[in-house]
């Protein structure tokens, strides 16, 4: 059986504020898609965690230079913003972040 993906309107907890780190990423799952939470300045970000040139899971990239780079083929994304750096790829699909108390919660 399928993960029941989120509707739009439902925000999903991801974790606590203090588990995304100031720097670097931290990759959650949402209704079965890997979302990755970045610092950009107070706030948190979420993108999705998934490399728009071919889909290889940014996870499992490394990270350098405020940077992620995609572990398949090397292209890049700015982590505060998912703009992509490489004219392979488009920029990561951004989604909704919203903090209740000292939680993240994120909306596809
Ligand atoms: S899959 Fe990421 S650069 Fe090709």
């Amino acid at each position: 059986m399928l993960p029941r993906l989120p509707t739009e309107a439902e925000f999903v907890d991801v974790g606590f504020v203090a588990e995304v780190p100031a720097q670097g990423a931290r990759f959650v799952q949402v209704g079965g898609r890997e979302v990755m939470l970045v610092r950009r300045g107070g706030d948190i970000a979420a993108f999705s965690g998934s490399c728009t040139h071919n889909l290889a899971r940014l996870s499992e990239g490394v990270i350098d230079g405020g940077q992620i780079v995609c572990p398949r083929h090397g292209a890049r994304f700015t982590l505060a913003t998912g703009k992509s750096q490489s004219s392979l790829c488009r920029d990561l699909p951004s989604y909704a972040v919203r903090i209740v108390g000292r939680r993240v919660q994120v909306r596809l």
